[in-house]
């Protein structure tokens, strides 16, 4: 399974922290924001991974990750030339996920959950058609919203529902076969002229080939997209690594941890992050550097 990270949109709601910056570029208490979507998709096994952003901020993405090698990954790069929908990212990607399943994540959702690793590899595993990932939430009605039956099949999917039907928010983290990107493709664009993952999504469920998985209680998910939902990830980012004495979404540890990269390289990797960086001296400790 590749891997796509979808950080284009116009960020309108967080004008002026994106008049120049791209969202997904902004910090998250001591990591740019692409860094938690990243490690989500490390974590999965996810090694080849597609970056799209709209053509002013790509260059800003390259540099920052660059090729993936120094994390024993790869990192390829594609634009999206102006927000014409999330499931756009499946048109634009599918020379990069070539007839292969596809794990798309946007990049201003932050996940953290002990078991999420696990979980998405046995999702991908048992893949067969689509799979969304919810969670539940207390304001569904700004979401699009699935109702499922016993064994997680979705039965309905409506995007902000003025009555919902359940308070299964669907998140920005989903799992395609090989078909999506011609569907995406074969999409009429809604009226704001973008094509919406909802209709996608609904071509599945229109097949009874949709599965939502609950992500478990005590699961954290945040949709960076607000001034205040930025701060509030940033707060339980700091909180979480403060009473934990870890870093969460550490990609460089990921990335040791999941055997990408060897002790020698992550020494190497602390050295060149600054040790007046708490980051950088993080991993250097880690290293045993
Ligand atoms: P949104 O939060 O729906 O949109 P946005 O980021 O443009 O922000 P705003 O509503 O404040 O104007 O997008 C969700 C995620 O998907 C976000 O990470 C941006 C990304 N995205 C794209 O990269 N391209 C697109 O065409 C769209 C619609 C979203």
């Amino acid at each position: 399974m590749r891997g796509i990270i979808l950080a284009g949109g116009s960020g309108t709601r967080l004008r002026p922290l994106t008049d120049v910056h791209s969202k997904q570029l902004l910090p998250v208490y001591d990591k740019p924001m692409i860094y938690y979507p990243l490690s989500v998709l490390m974590q999965a096994g996810i090694t080849e991974v597609l970056v799209i952003s709209s053509p002013e901020h790509l260059g800003s993405y390259r540099a920052l990750l660059g090729d993936g090698e120094r994390l024993g990954i790869s990192i390829a790069y594609a634009v999206q030339r102006r927000p014409g929908g999330i499931a756009e990212a499946l048109v634009i990607g599918a020379p990069f996920t070539d007839g292969r399943d596809v794990c798309l994540i946007l990049g201003d959702n932050i996940f953290h959950g002990h078991r999420l690793p696990d979980l998405l590899r046995a999702e991908a595993a048992r893949l067969d058609g689509c799979t969304l990932f919810g969670h539940r939430v207390g304001d569904p009605e700004r979401y699009g919203v699935a109702t499922v039956d016993g064994s997680g099949r979705i039965l309905t999917l409506v995007e902000k529902p003025t009555a919902p039907d359940s308070d299964l928010a669907v998140t920005g983290l989903y799992m395609y076969d090989a078909d999506a990107s011609r569907r995406a493709a074969e999409l009429a664009p809604s009226d704001r002229g973008e094509l919406e993952i909802t209709d996608l999504n609904l071509t599945y469920v229109r097949e009874h080939r949709a599965r939502l998985v609950t992500l478990e209680r005590g699961s954290a998910w945040f949709d960076t997209g607000t001034h205040d939902s930025l701060l509030e990830a940033a707060v339980f980012v700091q909180a979480l690594e403060k009473r934990q004495g870890i870093r969460i979404s550490c990609l460089e540890e990921v990335a040791y941890r999941m055997g990408y990269i060897d002790r020698e390289r992550l020494a190497l990797l602390g050295k060149e992050l600054s040790p007046s960086s708490g980051y950088g001296r993080y991993v250097m400790e880690l290293a045993g550097a």
